[in-house]
Order: C-alpha cells, then structure tokens, then sequence
C-alpha cells in the first residue's frame, strides 16, 4: 500500500502540498463542550496532563470534531518546572502560578527529574495509533526565556517585571537558569520524538518581552543551543519556533536557530512575510484568534487572504492560541475554508 504523504511534514520539508495543512494552536481546550467534561475527571489540570488515558482523549477530541492535519499532544509548557522540583500549581479560573524562584540558591536548587513526564510519554504512545493517516503529531516545549520568565516571577500578573530585571541586572544567573532549561527541554523533546512525535514545536510565546542584544543572548542563543541538541540525537526531527511577537526580530530567529519553520503571529504584516521571511524558512500562522471567535465574512477575508499570499507551502494557524469563548462551529468553518481554498 501506497504511504500516504502528510501534508504538514511536505511543507516541512520545503515541499508543495496540494492544498494547505491546518491545525490550530489551542485547538484542544476549553472551548470545545466534550473538554469541559472530560476535565472534570481530574482533581486538577496538572494531574490531567499528567493523566494519559484523559491526556489522550483531549489531544484527540479537536481531531474527531475538523478536518485537521496535525494533533498536539496536550500537556503543557509549565511541565518542565514541574519535574525541575519547582512547586507549580493551576488555581481554577486564575491561570498558572509557580513558586517564584528568588535568587542563586533557589536555581542551583533545581533538579530535572525526567520520570516525572513519564506519563507524557505514554500520552503519545496512546494517541499515535488512534491518528488518522494524514495527521501528523506534534510535540512541544516552551521556549528556555518563557519557561524562564514563569519560574523568576511565578505567575504573569506583573508582566514578567522580575525575569526582565534578571535580564538587565542578573545575566549571568539567567544564562545558568537557562542553560538548565536547554538541558532539560533537549532531554524532554528527544524523548517525544522516541515515544512518536513527528514535529515539534517552541512556543516561546513571551520572545516579544526582549530586545536587541538581550534577545540575543536569551532567546536565540539559547534555542540555537535546545535545536542543536535535539538534531544531534535526532537529525532529521523537524522544528516550528514560535517567538510570538518578535516583531523585526522574527527574521534573526529564522536565520540563527536552526528552526525548521516559523510560525508568526497575527501582528506580521503578510507582504513582509511572504518577501523577507517566506524566503529564508516555510511559515506556520498568522490568523488572528479574535478573528476565528468573531467568525463570519470578517474571518473568511482574513483566511482568504492569508491563504491567498502565503499558500500553499504554509501551515494554516492563528497567530496565537484559541480563545475559551471560540464557538466550535466557526473552527469547522475555517476548516472548510482551508480544504475549499484553490490557488
Ligand atoms: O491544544 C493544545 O494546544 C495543546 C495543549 C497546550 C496547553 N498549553 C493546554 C492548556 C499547549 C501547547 C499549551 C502551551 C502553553 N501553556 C503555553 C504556550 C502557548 C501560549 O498560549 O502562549 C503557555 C504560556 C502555557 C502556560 C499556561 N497553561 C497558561 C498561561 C495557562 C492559563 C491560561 C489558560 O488558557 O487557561 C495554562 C493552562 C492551560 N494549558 C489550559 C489548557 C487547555 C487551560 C486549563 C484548564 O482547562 O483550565
């Protein structure tokens, strides 16, 4: 038999695919009824990641609901300070709050205990056999400046003010925090990859916080780093980075990390993403979430015309993740969207 070509690792590998590949950050979650239910058989949402018969069901339930290309495993980024020892705890309706880690000790404190994700592992193993053909599943971790930036100030009411004064005042103890960050995610990501994944992704969703040099030294170099790792171990894994909101810096990511593609939030503009950044690495994104909830001719536009511009060597996403109050309805509209496009 025939082996069916998935269409996203056809982008990914500079390939045309007759129509382009969608799948939707966020796509498993709160807006979607069945996972309402489904959280609601665990005491919490750390031990509903850490669940895999319940881990299993939520990465599948968007894949049975639309016509999509690719699964992401649920977890969540927060897992790596979690198995670093840190307390990490998901308060209803209040968003994730960390332990903040103060000063040399408490980083030096930290230690990565992989057996913690084990059940992550098993999530894949549950979810690979049950994906139709064409899908392909994806694999993730936050980015080492995210992830580091929830661990300085524990939560994100503050908007990250201490992890930015790390940045200025304490270089050196961010540069080690990160390098343990590198350490543990390479560890975590080459072990997705041999549990199934077959892409994966950064989400280093708080890269817009950072500068200049300092973007450099804390978002490039240490990705470059994570990147080099992962393909030392596994040469041909295939990487999306997601710096949301680097703006004008989105262009030195593509050229120094060693990312696969890039995926660009809804703030890119389409010209300058088809000219500067389309010609250096294939694109993921770029649909903006509101839109999607908003539904109706303003969203079809929008597709349409990013569709129109970047497809089809693109992979169809929002420029961020779905928003709780997104009517399902408007996803299997955008899904048609994308399958009815034709150049
Ligand atoms: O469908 C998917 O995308 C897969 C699963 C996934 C989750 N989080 C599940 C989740 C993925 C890929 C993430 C990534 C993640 N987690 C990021 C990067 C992407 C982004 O949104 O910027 C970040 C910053 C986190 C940290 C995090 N987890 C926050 C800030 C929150 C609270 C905000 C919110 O949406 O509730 C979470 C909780 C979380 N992670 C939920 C889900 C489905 C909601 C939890 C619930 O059910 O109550």
């Amino acid at each position: 038999m025939r082996k069916v070509e998935k269409p996203i690792l056809e982008v990914l590998a500079g390939k045309k695919p007759s129509s382009t590949p969608l799948w939707l950050m966020r796509q498993a979650g709160r807006y979607l009824p069945e996972y309402r239910t489904l959280r609601t058989q665990a005491k919490n949402f750390l031990n509903f990641c850490l669940t895999p018969e319940l881990a299993a069901e939520a990465t599948l339930q968007p894949i049975r609901r639309f016509d999509l290309d690719a699964a992401i495993l649920f977890a969540d980024i927060l897992l790596i300070p979690h198995a670093l020892g840190q307390k990490l705890e998901f308060k209803e309706g209040e968003g994730p709050t960390l332990e903040p880690l103060m000063d040399n000790k408490s980083v030096t404190g930290l230690k990565f205990d992989i057996s913690k994700l084990t059940p992550v592992f098993e999530t894949i193993g549950k979810v690979k056999p049950a994906l139709p053909e064409k899908t392909a599943l994806i694999g993730f971790c936050g980015g080492p400046w995210t992830v580091a930036a929830y661990m300085i100030d524990g939560n994100s009411r503050d908007h990250f003010s201490h992890a930015k004064l790390w940045a200025e005042n304490q270089p050196e103890l961010l540069d080690q925090l990160l390098a343990m960050l590198v350490d543990a995610s390479a560890n975590y990501l080459c072990r997705q990859i041999e549990a199934g994944v077959e892409v994966l992704q950064i989400f280093e969703s708080w890269a817009g916080l950072l500068e200049n040099e300092n973007f450099s030294r804390f978002v490039i170099k240490p990705t470059k780093e994570l990147i080099k790792r992962v393909k030392q171990q596994h040469p041909k894994a295939l990487i999306i980075g997601f710096p949301r909101a680097a703006g004008p810096r989105y262009r030195n990511y593509a050229l120094e990390t060693g990312v696969d593609c890039l995926s660009i939030d809804q703030h890119v503009s389409l010209d300058y993403a088809r000219k500067e950044l389309q010609a250096i690495k294939p694109l993921q994104g770029n649909l903006d979430p509101l839109l999607l909830a908003k539904g109706g001719e303003d969203m079809r536009h929008a597709a349409e015309t990013i569709l129109e511009k970047l497809g089809p060597s693109h992979i169809f996403n929002l420029g961020h993740g779905v928003v709780p109050e997104t009517p399902p309805e408007n996803v299997a509209q955008l899904a048609e969207i994308v399958r009815g496009w034709r150049a």
